[in-house]
């Protein structure tokens, strides 16, 4: 049941700490902060290229994935849409690893994907929330997301977990290659180690949140923006509000704004803005900059290393925990989730069932 709150999504959003405490905990040990993997059913020491499927939210996991593993293991990485990769015919090397992520296990394109991997040679991995799903049972090799069962449509604490699961995997490979030095990994899973608690102190406080979503209810069209990692975040908080409010909104690269986007800027869309501090932030506060003078109107999720430069132009700015860039996407997922959530309940959609929606797509 709900217990006390309103929608199984309230329920399944207060889950995040302890959902990505367990599932981290399988991968890595808190006491020696060493990456365990799990039995693979390919050498990531030798492995040519690591293609990804999904789709929906678990398809902007694996793009997340993607800037990962790329990042600190220094594999070549594609990440596709399923109903894309079936029909798109890609030259894939003898011996690649599929990866195919999905909660429910069970959806139709991305199940048709793992097939088309499998037959094409690839070593299929998948990484699901539920054991007995078909595409389990169709891998090579399967890992978990210890996320538990998620009732709401809109995903949430399982997207997260998927996350916890690829940070993990990224490090992972990272140090069987050699890429990943040991004081590097021991720095960056004690980062997603610490990751449960600033979820919690998140979601205890989401005051501010619920101001912006009181603003966001009223517009019409609303922007996401992000770089690097962030920018499948950006993607995933546009899809959120979507499919939870229904207002249109678009998640874009902060780089892409002038190719196009920026045509949009007016002071009726609201421009989120994921910009935690980092190597990109200067890049990213710069193309906000660009978005305020034309008029565009900023709310930023930063850190408060972040804050003071976006003050300048912002009108809001939300501060959330300062940690490492690798585990940013991770943090800043769950307000984006918080935010579509509470602007859901404003408009009084149906939140745990939105319209038009399946929580697992079992027919292409
Ligand atoms: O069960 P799956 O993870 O394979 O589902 C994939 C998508 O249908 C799913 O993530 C969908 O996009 C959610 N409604 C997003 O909130």
């Amino acid at each position: 049941g709900k217990g006390n709150y309103r929608h199984f999504m309230e329920k399944e959003l207060h889950e995040h700490p302890v959902v990505l405490g367990d599932t981290l905990r399988q991968y890595i040990d808190p006491a020696s902060r060493a990456v365990a993997l799990p039995a693979l059913p390919f050498d990531p020491v030798a492995v040519p290229k690591i293609s990804f499927s999904a789709c929906g939210s678990a398809y902007l996991a694996a793009q997340v994935g993607r800037y990962w593993i790329e990042q600190v293991a220094r594999i070549p990485v594609d990440a596709d849409i399923a109903s894309e990769l079936r029909y798109r015919d890609p030259p894939l090397p003898e011996g690649g690893a599929a990866l195919l992520v999905s909660q429910s296990g069970e959806t139709a394109d991305t199940l048709a994907a793992l097939r088309l991997l499998r037959e094409r040679g690839q070593r299929i991995l998948s990484v699901v929330n539920v054991a007995e799903s078909s595409m389990a049972r169709e891998s090579h090799g399967t890992v978990l997301t210890v996320a538990g069962p998620e009732i709401g449509v809109a995903s949430t604490k399982a997207f997260t977990a998927q996350l916890a699961v690829l940070a993990s995997l990224a490090l992972g490979f990272g140090r069987a290659r050699g890429t990943l030095p040991a004081t590097e990994e021991a720095r960056l899973t004690a980062a997603l180690l610490e990751v449960p608690a600033h979820a919690a102190a998140l979601l205890e406080d989401s005051a501010e949140i619920l101001e912006l979503a009181r603003e966001v209810a009223q517009a019409r069209d609303v922007l996401f923006l992000g770089r690097g990692s962030l920018y499948p975040i950006a993607l995933e908080g546009a899809l959120k509000l979507k499919e939870l409010s229904y207002i249109h909104a678009e998640g874009y690269a902060a780089g892409e704004m002038k190719h196009g986007p920026i045509a949009l800027i007016d002071p009726t869309v609201p421009v989120i803005a994921l910009c935690p501090s980092g190597p990109l932030f200067e890049k990213t506060a710069s193309n906000l900059q660009e978005a305020a003078a034309r008029g565009g109107r900023i709310m930023a999720f930063t850190d408060a290393v972040g804050a003071p430069a976006l003050r300048r132009f912002a009108e809001r700015v939300v501060v959330l925990p300062t940690v490492d860039p690798f585990v940013a996407p991770i943090l800043h997922a769950i307000p984006v989730q918080l935010l579509a959530y509470h602007v859901a309940v404003l408009k009084g959609t149906d939140v745990d069932q939105p319209r038009n929606l399946a929580k697992a797509v079992t027919v292409e």
